[in-house]
């Protein structure tokens, strides 16, 4: 490989390559795109490593094994623009000479062991204040100590993520950081840094995560934070800050997720901070919060975790609080709340986790919750409850229920060891049964929560791998919908705004909220779990949407996994909306609405030249083969500029890694589109590429003619296919779609007959003539009846294209 000299572009990213830095890459000076991330490559990089590229780019060695300290001669790669290091184990100080690279947009260098000990090893920061294109410096989980220095305010004014999340760093927080106005992601958290919170943070009205949690800051919050209304991750939590929660909190309407825990915060919780409807995580546990929980909580539409606990909070449980029906995890435990257990929570359906110990709770225990299905922590120990304890549901499983130090419970099932009901009843539980459920609970508890943090974890890094921005691997914490921002958008799933049935479920048109992540009109794709399989299909179209970005893919931007008003399990996928419509409604325009729309040969041919190429980009070069088995016009969308997106993964499927495509699992519940799908599935085969050029070829076949592999006039053995070849290629003309020929006729009276153009008409009329017989030959050689006879996925891209080439010069 070290003798392709004029080789520019080089990247073998998400593979399974290791051994050391391959040396022959050293010879290839004219590179400008060098990727190696994501493989097992290990060993250090020589000193002299900058000198062998003087051509490059982007340098994208994330996710490996390299080791030993970043050499400084890496800036004499001088045209460097995108430098991606992070996840490997570099180590040693972050060299100063970044600073001479005049192009720098992207250093991304977390996740390494780079070090910092005084001012001298910080002096990279001071030099990159000449990087002025510098939009993204990723230092975080790192061992950088010492003070961070002031010139960060000197870095670039376009600069928009900064995050030292995770390293050494003491002193103070420069006040100079309010001059980085175009910030939109800061993380300073887990750190050692003390002092107050600088008022200028407020001037960093773009910022979207602001992360200060775990350090040892103290004072207030300055009341500038409230200024930056597109704020929707704050954490400041198990700092030192305190004073009271200031109603300004109302102003901050973009918030998603606030956590406040483990600080000395004290006063009443301001109402205001309730009435931020976007809002699903609210943590303020372990503060000296007092007084009583504000009644409007149920403007908290969103919430779906709720952590209030070690406080002193007193009063009754607001019944408002049964309105937050997408709460999924509520710990109240260790306040002073009395009263009764609200009835209104019989409508909180997808509680999983409800922990009320140590408060002064009185009453029964309510019925309803033997009926929460998903339920499976619940905690009411130490409180003043009476009465007969229910025996259905989570009460039938002693570890997932703890009740002890209620001592006027009676009843319930065996395991929990109360005493009976009828008959005298002693006024303490048995010392032995408490005993009993505190040994077989506390391991179970454990696992409860670690589960918890687990599907956090989870969906933190789902919601990092979906939003990399294109060519640079980050960690971008991307803000996840929730249902009610999807009902929102959709004005409450509105009939109005239903655009289509895919296979497993409707498609609504949304606009989300305008001043919150997206702008664009959204298509949101509610998929219907009542359906037979239709949960597989989503997890199946999320694997396959993950891990594939193509210019002819229907582009997904984010999904919801949540319960919906009624409790009920709801997921949707939410994607780019498409100006255009599909496929499917240009070809029939009849039988739709909107008469207008005509498709000329030229852009049919260029729609078909998409999707060849995507389907052959999902089978080729994703990073595992992916056949789409569902290809048909209406999965076909359209941009406004008529560039063709393929669309609805639902059924499509992962080819196994190695070996033949043909040997693939079994799939007996397979469904394509009648008309579209290969014969041979019928015959209980296999998934396989085959099968898209086949539905690519009737696709074709029905471009060219106008009609459907359904239409009334294919009964008995006529099929779309047999139909074309008996037409061909004598009577071509009398069985291509009417409105192509039409098109022509039209041109040439609009453009008046004089002799010239006549002559022009004619050559071109020709060239159309002749293309559409090209057309339709490839669309027979796509859809013959036997895959082996079929054409390969590359020739037909090639075919593709070379008709289109032909037919526009
Ligand atoms: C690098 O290039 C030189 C000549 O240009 C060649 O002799 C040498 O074999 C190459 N090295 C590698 C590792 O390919
Ligand atoms: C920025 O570049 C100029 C000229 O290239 C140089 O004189 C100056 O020292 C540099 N500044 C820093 C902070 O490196
Ligand atoms: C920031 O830049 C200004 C002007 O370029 C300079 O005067 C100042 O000393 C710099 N600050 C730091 C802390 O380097
Ligand atoms: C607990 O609640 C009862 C009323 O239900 C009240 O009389 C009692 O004082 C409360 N106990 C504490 C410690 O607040
Ligand atoms: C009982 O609850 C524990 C802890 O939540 C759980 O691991 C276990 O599966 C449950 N058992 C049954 C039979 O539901
Ligand atoms: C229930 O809550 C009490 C008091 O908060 C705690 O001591 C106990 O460990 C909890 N039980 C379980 C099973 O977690």
């Amino acid at each position: 490989m070290g003798k392709l000299d004029s080789l520019t572009w080089l990247t073998v990213e998400t593979n399974r390559l290791s051994g050391a830095f391959p040396s022959s890459v050293y010879n290839l000076s004219s590179l400008v795109l060098l990727g190696l991330g994501d493989n097992q490559f290990s060993g250090t990089l020589p000193p002299n490593f900058g000198f062998f590229f003087p051509n490059l780019h982007n340098l994208s060695l994330y996710r490996n094994k390299f080791y030993g300290p970043i050499p400084s001669s890496i800036a004499n790669a001088s045209s460097l623009q995108v430098i991606q290091m992070d996840a490997n184990a570099f180590s040693g100080v972050v060299p100063s000479t970044f600073g001479t690279l005049k192009n720098l947009t992207y250093l991304l260098l977390w996740e390494n062991q780079l070090e910092a000990r005084n001012d001298d090893d910080w002096s990279f920061i001071k030099t990159l204040a000449n990087c002025t294109h510098l939009q993204v410096l990723e230092l975080q989980t790192n061992r950088l100590g010492g003070v961070l220095p002031v010139a960060v305010s000197n870095l670039s004014k376009g600069i928009r993520r900064l995050t030292l999340r995770g390293n050494l760093i003491s002193g103070n927080i420069p006040r100079g950081i309010g001059d980085l106005v175009s910030l939109t992601f800061l993380t300073l958290g887990n750190n050692l840094i003390n002092g107050t919170i600088p008022r200028t943070i407020g001037k960093l009205h773009n910022l979207g995560v602001l992360d200060l949690g775990n350090n040892q800051l103290s004072g207030q919050i300055p009341s500038s934070i409230f200024n930056l209304t597109r704020m929707y991750h704050f954490s400041i939590d198990m700092n030192q800050l305190q004073g009271a929660l200031s109603p300004s909190f109302g102003n901050l309407q973009n918030l998603q997720k606030v956590y406040l825990f483990a600080n000395n915060f004290s006063g009443t919780i301001p109402k205001e901070l309730f009435s931020i409807s976007v809002l699903t995580l609210l943590s303020m546990s372990q503060n000296s919060l007092t007084g009583a929980l504000p009644t409007k909580i149920h403007q908290l539409k969103s919430i779906n975790m709720m952590d209030i606990s070690e406080n002193e909070l007193y009063g009754e449980i607001p019944s408002t609080m049964g309105n937050c029906e997408l709460l999924v995890f509520i710990d109240m435990h260790g306040n002073n709340f009395q009263g009764k257990i609200p009835q209104s929570f019989d409508k909180l359906r997808g509680l999983e986790i409800l922990d009320l110990s140590r408060n002064n709770l009185s009453g029964n225990i309510p019925d309803f919750l033997q009926e929460f299905r998903y339920i499976n922590y619940l905690n009411l120990s130490f409180n003043n409850l009476d009465g007969e304890t229910p025996k259905g549901g989570i009460f039938r499983n002693a570890s997932a229920v703890s009740l002890l130090g209620n001592p006027k419970l009676c009843g319930g099932n065996l395991q929990l060891h109360l005493h009976p009901c009828s008959g005298g009843e002693s006024k303490r539980p048995h010392r032995r049964a408490a005993l009993f459920i505190a040994v077989i609970t506390i391991p179970s508890v454990a696992l409860c929560i670690a589960v918890v943090i687990l599907i956090c974890i989870i969906f933190l890094r789902c919601s990092k791998r979906k939003s990399s921005p294109p060519l640079v691997h980050s960690n971008e914490m991307l803000p996840r919908v929730t249902y009610y921002e999807l009902f929102k958008a959709t004005d409450g799933f509105s009939p109005r705004n239903l655009i289509g049935f895919g296979s497993f479920g409707s498609v609504y048109k949304g606009k989300m909220d305008p001043t919150g992540p997206t702008r664009k009109p959204v298509a949101v794709k509610v998929i219907n779990l009542g359906q037979h399989g239709a949960s597989k299909s989503f997890m199946r179209e999320c694997e396959a949407l993950r891990s594939i970005r193509h210019r002819n893919l229907l582009k997904i931007l984010t999904s919801c996994s949540s319960v919906d008003s009624h409790g009920n399990d709801f997921k949707a996928l939410v994607f780019e909306f498409m100006q255009n419509g599909s496929l499917e409604q240009w070809l029939h325009p009849g039988e739709n609405e909107n008469c207008e729309k005509h498709l000329g040969l030229a852009q049919r041919l260029n729609i078909a030249v998409d999707v060849a190429l995507a389907i052959s980009y999902l089978y080729c070069h994703s990073s595992r083969p992916i056949v789409h088995c569902d290809l048909k016009p209406s999965n076909v969308l359209l941009d406004d500029e008529m560039t063709a997106h393929v669309s609805d993964f639902g059924l499509a499927r992962f080819l196994p890694d190695s070996g033949d495509s043909k040997k693939l699992t079994s799939f007996s519940a397979f469904k394509g589109s009648i008309g579209y799908v290969a014969p041979e599935y019928g015959m209980g085969c296999n998934a396989s590429i085959e099968g898209d050029v086949y539905s690519f070829g009737i696709l074709l076949l029905e471009m060219a003619t106008g009609r459907r592999p359904t239409d009334v006039l294919f009964v008995g053995d006529l099929t779309l296919h047999k139909y074309v070849q008996m037409a061909f290629p004598d009577r071509v003309l009398d069985i291509v779609d009417p409105s192509l020929l039409r098109e022509g006729t039209e041109r040439n009276i609009a453009h008046g007959t004089s002799p010239e153009s006549m002559n022009e008409y004619l050559v071109k009329e020709e060239a159309r003539l002749a293309c559409l017989a090209s057309m339709l030959t490839l669309g027979l050689t796509c859809s013959k009846d036997s895959p082996k006879e079929r054409i390969q996925m590359e020739a037909v891209v090639k075919e593709m294209t070379a008709i289109t080439e032909v037919f526009s010069c």
